[in-house]
């Protein structure tokens, strides 16, 4: 069960905000004691610098830095990006994230788009909807299962769709990564999201994958060719 509950001493406007919002995301309240630390379990916790997600191996925080460097490289001109690439991505478009996690790809779409674009981010995990939704404001989050969403969603309402699940990952992977693992949801992308992604794709429904596994051949897909140098693999599909 996670819980909220605020940092050490924060103003009284954060703490009546994290009742508010524990309310909204049906989630208890944690009562903290002056001057005790919190007890085992997950919380996320509301400090004068925003949320936190905390359990007993760490803690993980939405940072729009994850996508900087990427961010960086497009701005420099390069044209490298295989998501960018993959995506033919251009000022104006709109995409759906059906799996947004942190959130670095939806927010290297965010920047090509543009203002004139949008960019809707779908993220199945309370807590990690909870991070993306409160630290960030370019990006609208919903908090919901993605074949869901796009079962309710018209014919062609987006130029692209985008699936990054986790499947396939086992190698050892960073701090943040290993609590967003611990958090998220694991379940295998079905073939009906891949169906129903195409129905709502205008140009091209794009999912990743890792290389030494099954994942993209179970669904049907052939990756795209690319760099030997990565563990990561893409296969795009058009939309219908
Ligand atoms: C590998 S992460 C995505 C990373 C992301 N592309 C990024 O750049 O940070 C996969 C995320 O998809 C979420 N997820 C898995 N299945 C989902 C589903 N059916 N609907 C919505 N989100 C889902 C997981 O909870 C997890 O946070």
């Amino acid at each position: 069960m996670i819980q909220v509950a605020v940092s050490h001493s924060v103003a009284p406007e954060l703490e009546a905000r994290a009742r508010d919002r524990a309310k909204q995301w049906g989630l208890p309240f944690f009562e903290r004691q002056k001057n005790r630390g919190l007890p085992a379990g997950t919380f996320l916790v509301l400090g004068g610098d925003g949320w936190t997600l905390r359990d007993e191996n760490g803690a993980l925080r939405f940072a729009e830095g994850l996508a900087r460097l990427r961010i960086k490289r497009l701005e420099a001109g390069e044209t490298d990006d295989v998501l960018v690439k993959l995506a033919e991505l251009r000022a104006g478009d709109e995409v759906l994230d059906c799996t947004f996690g942190l959130g670095a790809d939806a927010q290297v779409c965010a920047h090509v788009v543009g203002p004139k674009g949008r960019v809707v981010g779908l993220e199945k995990s309370l807590p990690l909807w909870a991070l993306a939704k409160e630290g960030q404001h370019q990006i609208v989050m919903h908090h919901a299962d993605c074949v869901e969403y796009l079962e309710r969603q018209p014919a062609k309402r987006f130029d692209v769709v985008l699936f990054d699940p986790m499947f396939g990952r086992k190698k050892k992977a960073s701090p943040a990564f290993e609590l967003l693992r611990a958090h998220a949801s694991h379940e295998p992308l079905r073939p009906e999201a891949i169906a129903e992604a195409r129905r709502v794709a205008r140009r091209w429904v794009i999912v990743k994958g890792a290389r030494y596994s099954d994942d993209l051949k179970r669904l049907n897909l052939k990756a795209e060719p690319q760099s030997r140098y990565t563990d990561v693999v893409w296969a795009r599909v058009s939309g219908l």
